[in-house]
């Protein structure tokens, strides 16, 4: 097990990172706000395996939180995360405080990173500014941490569509590696907010990931009608009185528009978002176009000539 580094200034880390690199070293970035888990031990040991150094960055960015008493009560285990990244043979922890980071706070920097339609609309339609602060606080970790890999998980499927995009448009020499969701035994997502569920609603919870499922299997077996898909979604939600839908769709998966037909052309994701209790959960999967559905169109094509 190799020792750890916890570094708290945005230079030593630089350099840190630099020193790495001169050595012929690859690098890699797993950004974190802490309370870490096994969907972020996921990310950590995937970058252990395709880097030679990996740094977990921890820290609670202010910028992306709307609501303070939401900041406040966010879980800070520092203890526990600096166990978890040892164990993990993470060379690097770097923590910064919040005036690290931004100097000004509680003004907020003067500049700030503002994607486009990534980041408006589901996730950004409740929480506004939400993706904003990440878009920032991405890229200062990317500006500090200059060419590495950078490890997200697919769990949040809507802020890796926003860090994908703002990298390509500011031109970072950052690859963004996108890692599937880890889950429990019943379907739900690994979140640091399933510990605020009751066993009811945690039981209920497991509904989110079975409407996707009947979703995946809708389209795979020939749906074509995104409003038919969401709908379905929504039927199966409300078998869970617990649980109230707030979206369901299917969506383009790098702009996240809803497309006016589903067809293989262009890979698409289902989104869902519920509340459980006042809980906020979200959780997303793939859509593959069924082979069958395939079939009909090629078929269809040859008919018409198309
Ligand atoms: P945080 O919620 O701590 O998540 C850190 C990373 O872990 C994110 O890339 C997230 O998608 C991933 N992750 C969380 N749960 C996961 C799961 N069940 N399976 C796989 N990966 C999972 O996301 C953030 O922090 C912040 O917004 C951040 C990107 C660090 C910017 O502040």
């Amino acid at each position: 097990m190799s020792d750890l580094e916890v570094l708290h200034s945005v230079e030593t880390f630089r350099r840190t990172f630099e020193a790495a690199r001169a050595e012929g070293r690859t690098v890699g970035l797993v950004p974190t706000m802490g309370a870490l888990h096994a969907g972020h031990e996921s990310l950590i040991a995937r970058a252990g395996d395709e880097c030679d150094l990996v740094a977990v960055s921890i820290f609670v960015n202010p910028l992306q939180f709307g609501d303070p008493t939401d900041l406040d009560r966010y879980p800070r285990t520092l203890h526990h995360d600096l166990e978890v990244c040892r164990r993990l043979g993470a060379g690097v922890v770097f923590a910064p405080g919040v005036s690290e980071m931004y100097p000004d706070w509680p003004e907020p920097p003067s500049t700030v990173v503002s994607v486009g339609p990534e980041a408006r609309g589901w996730e950004g339609s409740s929480r506004p500014g939400h993706f904003d602060g990440v878009a920032t606080v991405v890229a200062k970790l990317f500006a500090i941490a200059g060419r590495c890999r950078a490890y997200f998980g697919e769990k949040d499927f809507q802020q890796l569509a926003v860090v994908h995009r703002m990298t390509a448009d500011l031109g970072f020499p950052v690859e963004v590696v996108a890692c599937p969701t880890v889950r429990e035994h019943d379907g739900l997502a690994l979140s640091s907010r399933n510990v605020r569920l009751t066993p009811d609603e945690r039981r209920a919870a497991a509904v989110l990931s079975r409407a996707l499922s009947s979703a995946a299997v809708a389209v795979a077996s020939g749906e074509r009608r995104p409003g038919a898909v969401g709908d379905l979604m929504a039927a199966v939600v409300a078998t869970e009185p617990l649980v109230t839908l707030d979206y369901g769709a299917v969506v383009d998966a790098a702009t996240l528009r809803t497309p006016e037909r589903i067809d293989g052309h262009r890979p698409l994701r289902l989104l869902i978002a519920a509340e459980v209790g006042g809980v906020h959960l979200i959780d997303n999967a793939p859509v593959e176009v069924g082979r069958r559905a395939e079939g009909v169109r090629a078929l269809a094509g040859a008919v018409t000539g198309g």
